[in-house]
């Protein structure tokens, strides 16, 4: 399901600091409904290519339209949610209990000091249930396993009800069986509730049956229509030092 309007419209896009190009010329649009993946080398740019897609960082060339709006006139944020790049490796002892966390997430969306309304409160447990949490709401966030945490800090970022789902590298410290279990609750985001997903690793195998695209990040971008069987999807994952036999060898496990 495509609309007509990209979620993001990137044209041209670099980024430079000290004279040295961190992103260059990169190009891409993002559809409602889509399920993307962005690989690419340990400081190839992913995390600097979303955090410019966020307006957290100011690009240097070229234009970015979120909704057909120039970034500079969006102001619709709470419609994307965002899990930032080590998010889920809090210290044992923050003084947080899981519901803390993911109330949090409606913060922006109420007046400072004001209580939770119930449409935040119906928020929060939705967000909880969706990511299967309900039963660790009280629980000192410290005290989870790292697939638990993980699970904590999406329920947070669902909480505003995004339409659109960014996460950077959420997998650190996270075991197999939590993975695929975590992949599994994002691919029901979004089928079924057609969240837009937006995931950065450099763990692709896991993840090649359920994403639509890849894009490949390394200074420049290449976009992979259909990850499962392009060639030159491979050709240019090894044209960019990304590990092309996890793709190769995941697409025969199935
Ligand atoms: N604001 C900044 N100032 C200086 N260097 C930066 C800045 N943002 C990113 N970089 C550099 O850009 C490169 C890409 O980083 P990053 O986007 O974190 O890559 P990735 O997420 O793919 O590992 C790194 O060399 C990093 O040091
Ligand atoms: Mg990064």
């Amino acid at each position: 399901m495509r609309f007509k309007i990209p979620i993001f419209d990137v044209k041209n896009l670099s980024f430079v600091v000290r004279g040295q190009n961190i992103l260059s010329s990169i190009s891409l649009e993002i559809f409602n409904g889509e399920y993307i993946a962005i690989i690419g080398p340990n400081g190839g740019g992913k995390t600097t290519l979303i955090r410019l897609l966020l307006g957290l960082e100011k690009q240097t060339f070229g234009d970015i339209k979120i909704y057909g709006k120039n970034i500079k006139n969006f102001k619709e944020w709470k419609k994307i949610g965002y899990v930032p790049q080590r998010a889920s490796l809090v210290d044992a002892s923050f003084p947080a209990t899981v519901l803390d966390i993911v109330n949090m997430g409606r913060i922006s969306q109420r007046k400072f000091f004001s209580s939770m309304s119930i449409q935040d409160k119906e928020a929060v447990q939705d967000a909880m249930l969706k990511m299967d949490i309900l039963e660790l709401q009280d629980k000192m966030v410290g005290t989870l396993s790292g697939g638990q945490r993980q699970r904590v800090m999406i329920a947070r970022a669902l909480a505003s009800k995004p339409e659109v789902l960014i996460l950077d590298e959420p997998n650190t410290g996270v075991d197999i069986v939590s993975q695929k279990n975590f992949y599994a609750l994002l691919s029901k985001l979004n089928k079924e509730e057609n969240i837009t997903i937006i995931f950065i690793t450099h763990d692709v195998g896991v993840i090649a049956d359920d994403i639509g695209r890849l894009f490949t990040i390394n200074q420049k971008a290449i976009v992979c229509n259909n990850p499962k069987e392009a060639l030159s999807c491979e050709e240019m994952s090894v044209l960019y030092g990304i590990e092309a036999h996890l793709l190769h060898n995941h697409k025969h496990e199935h």
